[in-house]
């Protein structure tokens, strides 16, 4: 069983790679073999729309063509057992490097005449993981569930089940009291003692389920 992880924040040791970090722990509990990238080290684009992937001279499945640091991770997908892809919301929607992977990851698999066929050969699952600094209760009045939906969505038609977990109001600084902030050090502090251990346990739960092949959801 070999899952790859894919941290989408610039922060190697943030939230996001925090909660990467207990999926991945909950997967190598069950025996799997988790790959880390950490994608703001790679130097990579967006798709190019050169439409390479959709040529009928070529044989499929096709991984993305563009050749930058990002094509030997998606030669890797071919033969992954499972995908994490965790972000932080930047401007209510995923950060530039994570909406770049996807675009690589799922367009080559995208079936242009059938979109309800695949390209992908095989079904696997999903898990994607959401921090953000809005609290939970505003999440759907923001439309973030649409967007986090559209996303599992895409996900869910090229690869297989695809699950969602979320930290909300998260800590952004070390020090609130030397930096710009809509809240308190002390509300901050509140909240995180309050709910982000829990926030990690669903993350190291999803992991365990995508090492064991399937999701509850
Ligand atoms: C450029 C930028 C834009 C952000 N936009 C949002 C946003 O639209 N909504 C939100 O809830 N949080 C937003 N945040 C906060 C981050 O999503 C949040 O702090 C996240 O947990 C950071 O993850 P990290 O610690 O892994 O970097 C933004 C942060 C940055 C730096």
């Amino acid at each position: 069983m070999k899952i790859l992880a894919f941290n989408g924040s610039p922060r190697r040791n943030g939230n996001t790679a925090t909660l990467l970090d207990q999926a991945i722990a909950g997967a190598q509990e069950r025996g799997a073999e988790v790959e880390r990238f950490d994608l703001y080290t790679l130097q990579f684009s967006g798709c190019v729309s050169c439409f390479s992937c959709k040529r009928l001279d070529r044989e499929r499945p096709i991984v993305c063509v563009v050749k930058d640091d990002l094509q030997p991770v998606l030669e890797k997908v071919r033969s992954a057992d499972a995908i994490c892809i965790a972000t932080p919301v930047y401007y209510g929607s995923e950060t530039a490097s994570t909406r770049a992977l996807i675009e690589r990851l799922c367009f080559p698999y995208l079936n242009y005449a059938d979109y309800t066929k695949s390209h992908f050969p095989r079904r696997i699952p999903v898990g994607l993981i959401y921090t953000m600094n809005i609290p939970q209760e505003r999440v759907e009045a923001m439309g973030y569930d649409v967007t986090f939906g559209r996303t599992r969505s895409t996900l869910a038609r090229e690869f297989g089940a695809c699950e969602i977990v979320m930290a909300c109001n998260t800590t952004q600084y070390d020090d609130y009291s030397k930096y710009e902030a809509n809240a308190t050090p002390e509300s901050k502090k509140a909240y995180r003692d309050a709910h982000f251990a829990e926030d990690c346990e669903k993350a190291r739960m999803l992991g365990t389920q995508l090492a064991n092949g399937k999701l509850a959801g």
